[in-house]
């Protein structure tokens, strides 16, 4: 193992079809006045929010509801957020959803006590709260698999005026408290919605996955993650209403951004800053924009990263060069009906040069990019 490097994560998890029963006992450790946000009402018409809604007013809480929590949360959401919190002087946050409700409750949770521009402060300059600083404590009853945000300090907002979607990876205080995951809750997911947090899964792997040649741990565990995963899409997706593949997913969605499989790893996560953009120019899904733009990405990195390519290739493929694991991959993608093309999520070539100019890029992985790269990318993916 590489480096020097601290673990530590707080979140509390509840896991199964009975989950949902421990939100009863995490009530006493938080305040009354609880701050209830949610998206555009799946959780009222499959009956979640009935049930989650019951039990707060049971245990004796007072329920402010912040409803409309859109997918790819947007600053002005945020900033209603803030000033809501604050007029109802809120003691809690409980997030219902999927990853955006759980991301938006996390930086609502951190700018509440913020005295000044909170976007600025932490999305746009990366700073930590200060220690002094208060933070609102976060729960999360997640409905959707894919992001990890229910176990890490990670909060992508959408600045829709500028289309610029940028994530702030919070420290510990601002993950979730607890987290529930019951996957039954996820079989109501739209089926476009649960492939591309298939997709989101595996590319968080591989962002950590792709950097590096020595032997690590985190690689070994990565791979395992990987294999389960296969095994797990292919079943969902030839049978949504499969318990036993929706509960791995959920499962491995956490494990595969929850700060562990990083430990000795340098990183890489450009996918994820030319999806980022190119979900804030064409709105489609998350892991629809990250599988768009793959198959150009790992070409390039895999000649700069060959032999990780050929152990990716055998260990999680079967196969033997690292040609033939890549092109695996792309079978796999096609088998689960998920987009190559960046067209197919809406994107045209007068766009690309938008979409440069508002990624974000960083030396990471096996390729140092410059603009004119991510335009080659781009268009390789059309
Ligand atoms: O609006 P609602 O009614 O909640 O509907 C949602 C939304 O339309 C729906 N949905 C969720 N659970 C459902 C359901 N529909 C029926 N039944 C259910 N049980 O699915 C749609 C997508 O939900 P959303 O929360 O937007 O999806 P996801 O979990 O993929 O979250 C995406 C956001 O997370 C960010 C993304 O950038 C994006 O903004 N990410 C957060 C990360 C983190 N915290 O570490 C890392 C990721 O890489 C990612 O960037
Ligand atoms: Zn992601």
């Amino acid at each position: 193992m590489q480096g020097n490097f601290k673990y530590y994560n707080p979140t509390k998890l509840y896991f199964g079809e009975e989950s949902l029963n421990y939100l009863k006992d995490e009530l006493k450790n938080f305040g009354e006045r609880v701050l209830l946000n949610y998206g555009s009402g799946s959780v009222k018409r499959n009956g979640i929010y009935d049930a989650v809604v019951t039990i707060l007013r049971e245990g004796g809480k007072t329920i402010i509801e912040n409803p409309g929590v859109m997918s790819n949360p947007t600053l002005e959401k945020l900033h209603e957020g803030v000033r809501f919190a604050r007029d109802n002087k809120v003691d809690w946050i409980l997030a219902l959803g999927g990853g955006s409700v759980c991301d938006y409750s996390k930086g609502v949770a951190a700018s509440v006590f913020f005295d000044g521009d909170y976007w600025k402060e932490f999305w746009l300059e990366g700073h930590q709260p200060s220690a002094e600083q208060r933070i609102l404590p976060v729960g999360c009853i997640l409905t959707m698999a894919g992001t990890g945000s229910e176990m890490n300090g990670g909060c992508v907002i959408t600045d829709a005026a500028s289309n610029f979607k940028t994530g702030h990876v919070f420290d510990s205080r601002l993950m979730p408290k607890f987290s529930i995951l019951n996957p039954r809750y996820t079989m109501t997911v739209p089926l476009e919605q649960m492939k591309a947090g298939i997709y989101d899964i595996m590319n968080h792997i591989f962002e950590q996955y792709f950097s590096d040649f020595d032997d690590n741990t985190s690689d070994y565990i990565s791979e395992g993650l990987m294999r389960g995963l296969i095994v797990a899409s292919r079943a969902a997706v030839k049978d949504p209403q499969n318990y036993e593949a929706r509960s791995n997913i959920m499962w491995t969605a956490t494990w595969a951004l929850n700060t562990l499989i990083k430990c000795g790893k340098s990183e890489d996560w450009m996918v994820h800053m030319i999806g980022h953009s190119l979900g804030a120019w064409t709105h489609a899904p998350h892991g629809y924009c990250l599988a768009a733009c793959s198959m150009a990405y790992y070409r390039r990195a895999m000649k700069k990263g060959r032999a990780k390519f050929e152990r990716f290739a055998r260990n999680v493929w079967g196969v033997q060069t690292a040609e033939e694991g890549l092109e695996a991959l792309k079978k796999w993608m096609m088998e689960i009906g998920l987009p190559l093309t960046i067209t197919e999520i809406g994107a045209t070539p007068e766009m690309i040069d938008d979409i440069v100019s508002t990624t974000e890029i960083f030396p990471a992985g096996y390729l140092d990019l410059k603009p004119e790269d991510i335009k080659e990318i781009l268009k390789e993916s059309l």
